[in-house]
C-alpha cells in the first residue's frame, strides 16, 4: 500500500493537497511520467519526506512496484482560499455587481467551495469547483461535470444547475464550474427510512430515462468510477478470496448490453443532497456518461447495504412495519420510477463490489466519526457488509 504522510499545515493538512478527493481517497497529481494520478486511503502511513516552502510542498513517497518502493515526487499547494480572479469571475457570473462575502471549503476545508455572495438584493450561495489547468484529470473531470450538468437540466434529473464554466482557465484564472446549491445536506442517517431508500433508488432510476449516445465528456461507462484500476488497486493494496472469486467470475463476460443512459458513475449518499426525506437531488457528477444504469444502481445498493446492513429494516424505523433489506428498497424505488423491472441486477451488484479493495479501511467515503458522524460503523463492519453482499450476489449471478 502507498503511504503519504503530509504534516499538518494550518492545522488541517487534507485542504493543502492539490489532488482531487474522490469517493474518500486522495487522488494526487505525481509528476512521474506515465502515471497520472494514483489513489491513497485517507488513513495512511508516513513513508515520505516533505519539503515545505512558503506557497507549495512537494513530498517524495513509495511506491510499492513488485517487492521494490520507487520514489514518486507529489506536489501540494496549499488551497486555503481560492485566488482572488477565480472569486470575482464567479461573482461577476451570478449578477454584475455581486461581491463574494465568504467562501467555506466543503471537503476538508477545501474544494469545492461554498461562496456567500451578496449585491443591493440580497444574498445568495453557491456552490464552485476549481481544478488544475495542467492536470489532464481535473480537466476531464470538470468537462464531464459541465456536460451531465447539462443533460441533466434539460430532463428531469435532480441537480445542481449550471450557472457559469471556464474550462480553460481564459476567464476565471483556472478551470471552473460554478453550480447553484441544493437545499439540505448529505449526511448519512445512523438509520433509514425504507421511503428515503425508494426515493434513493428512484433518484437513481430518473437517470436511467435519458437517453444518451456516447459524446465528448460523456463517454462509454462500463462500471463506477471509470477512472480508478481497481484491478491494479487490489494488486497493490491486498484483495480477497471471495474478490478474487468475484473477478474470475465476472472476466471475460461481456458487459450486458442495451441502450445506454446517463449514468452518474459515483453515486453513493454522499452525492446525494436531502431535506428531510426528500431528495434535493444529485451532485458530483464527475465520473458521469453513457453506459448501463445498472452501474449507478449496482453502486447504490452497495452503499446502502454498507451502511445499514443487509438484514431487513427494523420496523421501529419505519411505521410501515418490517421492510427488506435496504438494498431491495433501493431497488424497489428505482424500479417505481422506472415503471419497469431493473435487468441484470446481480451482475451489476458484483461490478460495484468490485470497485473496492479487500480491506475496506482503503475505501472509507471519508472519515466515518468525523466526517460522515458514523461512529458506529468500522472497517471491520464495513468489510463484512461487502462480503455478504457480493457473496449474496455471487449465489445469484447465474441464476
Ligand atoms: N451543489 C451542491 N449543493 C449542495 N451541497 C453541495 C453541492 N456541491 C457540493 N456540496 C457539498 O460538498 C460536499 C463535497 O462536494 P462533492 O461535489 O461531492 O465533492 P467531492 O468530489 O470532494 O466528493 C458534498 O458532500 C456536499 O455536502
Ligand atoms: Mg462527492
Amino acid at each position: 500500500m502507498i503511504g503519504v504522510d503530509v504534516p499538518q499545515q494550518d492545522g488541517c493538512w487534507p485542504s493543502a493537497l492539490s489532488g482531487q478527493r474522490l469517493n474518500g481517497r486522495w487522488v494526487l497529481g505525481l509528476e512521474e511520467a506515465g502515471l497520472e494520478s494514483f489513489s491513497t486511503p485517507t488513513a495512511v502511513h508516513a513513508v515520505g519526506e516533505l519539503i515545505a516552502t512558503a506557497m507549495t510542498a512537494s513530498v517524495v513517497v513509495g511506491l510499492p512496484i513488485g517487492e521494490k518502493f520507487r520514489p514518486v515526487r507529489i506536489t501540494l499547494g496549499r488551497m486555503s482560499r481560492p485566488a482572488g480572479h477565480v472569486l470575482s469571475w464567479a461573482a461577476r457570473a451570478v449578477a454584475p455587481s455581486a461581491r463574494v462575502v465568504s467562501a467555506t471549503g466543503m471537503r476538508a476545508g477545501g474544494n469545492p467551495w461554498l461562496l456567500r455572495l451578496a449585491d443591493a438584493g440580497g444574498t445568495c450561495e453557491v456552490v464552485l469547483k476549481t481544478g488544475d489547468v495542467t492536470a489532464r484529470q481535473d480537466r476531464r473531470q470538470l468537462v464531464t461535470t459541465v456536460a451531465a450538468l447539462e443533460l441533466a437540466a434539460g430532463h428531469a434529473v435532480p441537480a445542481p444547475r449550471l450557472i457559469a464554466a471556464d474550462l480553460d482557465g481564459s476567464a476565471a484564472g483556472t478551470i471552473a464550474v460554478l453550480m447553484t446549491m441544493l437545499p439540505g445536506s448529505s449526511t448519512i442517517p445512523r438509520f433509514s427510512s425504507a421511503a428515503r431508500l425508494r426515493a434513493l433508488g428512484a433518484a437513481a432510476g430518473a437517470l436511467q430515462g435519458v437517453a444518451l449516445a456516447p459524446r465528448p465528456g460523456l463517454e462509454v461507462r462500463t462500471r463506477a468510477l471509470y477512472d480508478m484500476d481497481f484491478a491494479q488497486w487490489r494488486r497493490s493494496a491486498g484483495t480477497s478470496q471471495l474478490l478474487a472469486r468475484a473477478e474470475e467470475r465476472t472476466a471475460g463476460r461481456p458487459v450486458p448490453d442495451g441502450e445506454p443512459v446517463l449514468v452518474h458513475g459515483d453515486l453513493w449518499q454522499g452525492n446525494t443532497i436531502w431535506s428531510g426525506e426528500s431528495c434535493s437531488g444529485i451532485i458530483d457528477w464527475d465520473a458521469a456518461g453513457a453506459g448501463s444504469p445498472g452501474i449507478d444502481l449496482g453502486t447504490l445498493r452497495l452503499d446502502v447495504a454498507l451502511f445499514f446492513g443487509s438484514s431487513a429494516l427494523e420496523s421501529s424505523q419505519d411505521s410501515s412495519g418490517p421492510g427488506s433489506p435496504a438494498a431491495d428498497e433501493v431497488l424497489a424505488g428505482w424500479q417505481q420510477a422506472a415503471g419497469r423491472q431493473a435487468e441484470h441486477v446481480a451482475y451489476w451488484d458484483v461490478a460495484a463490489a468490485l470497485c473496492t479493495v479487500g480491506d475496506m479501511a482503503c475505501c472509507l467515503p471519508g472519515d466515518l466519526v468525523g466526517e460522515l458522524g458514523r461512529p458506529d460503523l468500522n472497517a471491520a463492519i464495513l468489510t463484512a457488509r461487502r462480503d455478504a453482499f457480493l457473496a449474496a450476489a455471487l449465489d445469484r449471478l447465474d441464476s
